[in-house]
């Protein structure tokens, strides 16, 4: 089978993050967004694709500052109220009846009942044609303690995260699940250590 355009989404689950930015104005914004990855470890920067069109957008420009909110299977019924076009003196937080998060770091919150949220400045905007790449500096990264196994990794089985493929008929939720396996990152090296065995603690 091969995967036309707009069908591709189907092959690769992709994480559903939700996006809170404030807007210059006070009024909070929450979008989700598939279209993110961590720009290589350390895992400081990120980077969102977006459309032009995008509230999210116009406030990070404005702002320059955002939170990247990871959250369970339970938000799946907030992607359609967040996801749905709204103006942007619409409070969306109140229109998907969910409660800000005061961040630390900046002054857009995040939102309560996500299991990690990822507070970011604007490190920069490539501009391509019909997208925009926004390049987030990670200035603070919380995980909810219920969510974390002992050894201080994420309990896929509790935290559940939402995650999507795409289909002819939209949407498709889905999870990660845990292999129970594990590699050392040392075992990429040929002498098996890890040269950032250090950092971790
Ligand atoms: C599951 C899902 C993932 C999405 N991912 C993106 C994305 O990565 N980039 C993007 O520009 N829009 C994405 N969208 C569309 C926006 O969420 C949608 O247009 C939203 O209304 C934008 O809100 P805003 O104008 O308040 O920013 C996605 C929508 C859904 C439902």
């Amino acid at each position: 089978m091969i995967f036309k355009p707009f069908m591709r989404e189907g092959f690769m689950p992709l994480p559903v993050a939700f996006i809170s930015t404030r807007s210059r104005e006070g009024i909070n914004n929450i979008a989700p967004y598939s279209c993110i990855m961590p720009v290589l470890r350390p895992l400081d920067l990120i980077c969102l694709a977006s459309a032009e069109k995008r509230d999210t957008l116009a406030n990070i420009r404005e702002t320059r500052e955002f939170v990247v909110n990871l959250a369970g299977k339970s938000f799946m019924e907030k992607v359609i109220p967040t996801a749905r076009f709204s103006p942007p003196e619409q409070d969306e937080f109140a229109l998907a009846d969910l409660t800000p998060r005061p961040s630390e770091t900046i002054t857009s919150p995040g939102i309560q009942g996500a299991y990690a949220w990822m507070e970011c400045t604007l490190a920069g905007i490539h501009k391509g044609e019909g997208y925009t790449l926004i390049m987030g500096q990670v200035t603070r990264l919380e995980v909810d303690d219920i969510y974390l196994t002992p050894d201080g990794r994420l309990d896929l089985e509790k935290a559940r995260p939402l995650m999507m493929t795409g289909g002819k008929k939209g949407m498709h939720y889905c999870t990660a699940a845990d292999l129970d396996k594990s590699d050392s990152f040392g075992a990429m090296f040929p002498d098996g250590k890890d040269p950032l065995a250090g950092v971790y603690e």
